[in-house]
């Protein structure tokens, strides 16, 4: 659905229309400059060749270096798979933790490619949906529940989520891995929105288990997704197979995105700045979207997502979507693309990008609306 939006944003656009773009997910900001550098510094050599199968030995170290400095979690390097973004992560893990067949619940509404590859590899997403009620997470009573009525091989999470930006708090996150793990369930926490935490500060699942499997990636913190380049933190026991299965698959991970993914960590400083951009965005539309009409906006907890309910104008998400772009030139999501039983019901707002646009935005949904 969000690429028909996208379609009808490019013809607006091609016909001289100013779009705000707010219906991608990614970072309008460039990746750190010390990433760039370090990136050109490499070009030069001219020599790019495959590196060990599982990442750089001291990029996995430096990854684990920021698990001891952000979480005060010590992580042996060994345990950090690099990966061709947390994308390739998500193979990689379903591959080496799952049979055809198995089902793995996932949180509707969710980031649809998890439902997708699982498909595509033969086993079975299990949507459990999520409300006002739970924090719109998955809480041990669902998973459990879902697990008595046919049992579960495997169950994935995201904090901060897409595309709600709601996040599970410590204890949350804590309660439902001891209850996956209790019943043999594989715990999968999607982390790649770490870094991006507004309301309160997101737990790692590497600080409650040595067993869970986390996705992370450069794309989002440090507006590196072009550069195609992630990481996991696996159990020790699952090392090999990943190590054989990327191997095989991909030999290793682009060499110059890992050159310069491990400098990036010396940019926190320019990329909390880009945090602060977005701070601010999502005040604005806090302030001015409700004033707008928009009455129920899921928590704003972190990443650069919020989903708002329209069923107050409408009952089909993506015509409203449709609508706003073509009267107003603000390009949203649909909400079906992440939810098919509730997504009819909301968009989403990605707010990645500058202030100004943030601004207008409001300023033009208002004068729709009203
Ligand atoms: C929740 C979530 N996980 C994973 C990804 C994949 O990102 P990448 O492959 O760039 O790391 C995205 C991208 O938007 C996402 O929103």
């Amino acid at each position: 659905m969000v690429m028909d939006v996208m379609a009808a944003a490019a013809r607006i656009e091609a016909a001289g229309g100013q779009v705000i773009h707010m219906e991608v997910g990614q970072p309008a900001a460039p990746a750190p400059k010390c990433a760039i550098a370090a990136a050109h510094a490499a070009l030069a050599t001219g020599r790019l060749q495959y590196t060990e199968t599982l990442g750089i030995a001291t990029l996995r170290a430096r990854i684990a270096r920021h698990y001891s400095e952000t979480y005060g979690v010590a992580i042996d390097p060994a345990r950090i798979a690099v990966t061709t973004g947390s994308s390739a992560g998500f193979i990689l893990a379903f591959l080496a933790l799952f049979e055809p067949g198995d089902r793995v619940a996932v949180a509707l509404p969710g980031y649809p490619p998890y439902r997708h590859i699982l498909s595509a590899l033969g086993c079975e997403p299990v949507a459990i949906a999520t409300t006002q009620a739970t924090r719109w997470a998955i809480t041990p009573d669902m998973l459990i529940a879902e697990h008595r009525r046919a049992p579960l091989k495997g169950v994935l999470v995201a904090s901060p989520a897409n595309p709600t930006g709601t996040m599970m708090t410590g204890e949350a996150l804590r309660d439902l891995i001891d209850a996956a793990e209790g019943e043999g369930i594989a715990f999968i926490s999607d982390e790649i929105y770490h870094g991006l935490d507004y309301a309160f500060a997101a737990e790692t699942a590497a600080r409650h288990s040595d067993s869970v499997t986390i996705l992370n990636s450069f794309s989002k913190y440090f507006c590196m997704t072009g550069w195609r380049v992630g990481w996991m933190v696996v159990p020790e026991s699952l090392v090999r197979t990943i190590d054989r299965l990327q191997g095989n698959l991909a030999v290793s991970v682009p060499t110059l995105s890992q050159i310069a993914a491990e400098a990036a960590f010396d940019g926190r400083a320019e990329m909390e700045a880009v945090k602060h951009g977005y701070e601010a965005n999502r005040r604005i539309l806090l302030d001015g979207l409700p004033k707008a009409g928009f009455e129920n906006i899921l928590p704003v907890d972190g990443a650069f997502y919020l989903y708002a309910e329209v069923s107050r104008f409408c009952d089909d998400s993506f015509d409203f979507a449709k609508r706003m772009l073509e009267e107003t030139h603000v390009a949203v999501t649909p909400g079906v693309d992440f939810d098919p039983l509730e997504g009819r019901r909301f968009i989403r707002f990605c707010y990645a990008g500058s202030q100004s646009e943030m601004h207008e935005a409001v300023k033009r949904i208002g004068r729709w609306l009203r």
